[in-house]
């Protein structure tokens, strides 16, 4: 199924949804508490700010407001400065989702955003579907070690983001999905952007993934990850 843009407008309020898969979404469908009210909220997923997970027609979405990320979350850490639509957070991260969704490669697709403009600043939601039986990779590693064409197929999919041009600002082991049959899925693409390929920012991509698996190392008394594992992550990236 084709992936529809359609967008809207009014007062201050902007959305931009795929029409293929939903109908035109009121303000509504952005709010956690509108689908707690209808018993239709499955669920929440734990990242920088919580991602409520809810059903919507036989259908399961995603629905994440932008926040900004660290300790320091203050009053205000849900806006950001506008500098025209095209360039807020959940316009750039839903067409980015819709051209990777098209290519093929492997990231939820993106279902509708919603950005609301308050004078110089705007606040913004995005709702993707929902990957079906997905863990991130953190959480895998800290139950039970990953075997090395797990750890391979891993690299291959980076490598293929890569290959395409697309730069993800925040690539951990959060980020990544892992489902029952070892599918690999990459999320997140918050401040990501499509850049010539370029060795140093893929070099910097891939470091900052191995600082993330590093870190959770160091914080869990249990996580299956050390260099012969990253070896193999590499070869399939290398492939
Ligand atoms: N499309 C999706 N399908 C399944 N789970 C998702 C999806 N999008 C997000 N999640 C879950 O929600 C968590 C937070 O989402 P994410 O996009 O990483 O936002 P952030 O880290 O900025 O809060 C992820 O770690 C993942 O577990
Ligand atoms: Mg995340």
């Amino acid at each position: 199924m084709k992936i529809e843009p359609q967008q809207f407008s009014r007062q201050g309020l902007h959305i931009l949804f795929d029409a293929a898969c939903i109908e035109r979404p009121a303000a509504e469908f952005f709010e956690p508490d509108y689908w707690r009210a209808q018993n239709a909220l499955l669920g929440m997923a734990q990242g920088r700010a919580a991602a409520c997970i809810f059903r919507y027609r036989e259908r399961v979405f995603v629905l994440r407001h932008y926040r900004r990320g660290g300790l320091m979350a203050k009053f205000s850490d849900d806006y950001y400065l506008w500098s025209g639509l095209a360039n807020t957070r959940a316009w750039r991260e839903w067409h980015l989702l819709a051209d990777m969704y098209r290519q093929g490669l492997p990231v939820p697709r993106p279902v509708a955003a919603r950005v609301r403009r308050h004078g110089l600043l705007y606040s913004a939601d995005l709702v993707t579907s929902c990957l079906p039986g997905v863990t991130p990779l953190a959480d895998v590693l800290m139950r039970q070690p990953l075997p090395q064409a797990q750890w391979q197929s891993i690299g291959t999919i980076v490598k293929r983001f890569h290959q395409a041009g697309i730069y993800h600002a925040d690539l951990n082991a959060r980020n990544i999905l892992l489902n029952e049959d070892g599918q690999v899925f990459v999320i997140d693409f918050d401040k990501g952007e499509k850049r010539a390929p370029d060795s140093s920012w893929q070099q910097a991509n891939l470091a900052r993934l191995r600082r993330s698996l590093d870190k959770f190392k160091q914080q869990h008394t249990q996580f299956y990850f050390d260099e012969q594992v990253w070896r193999y992550m590499l070869a399939g990236y290398d492939k």
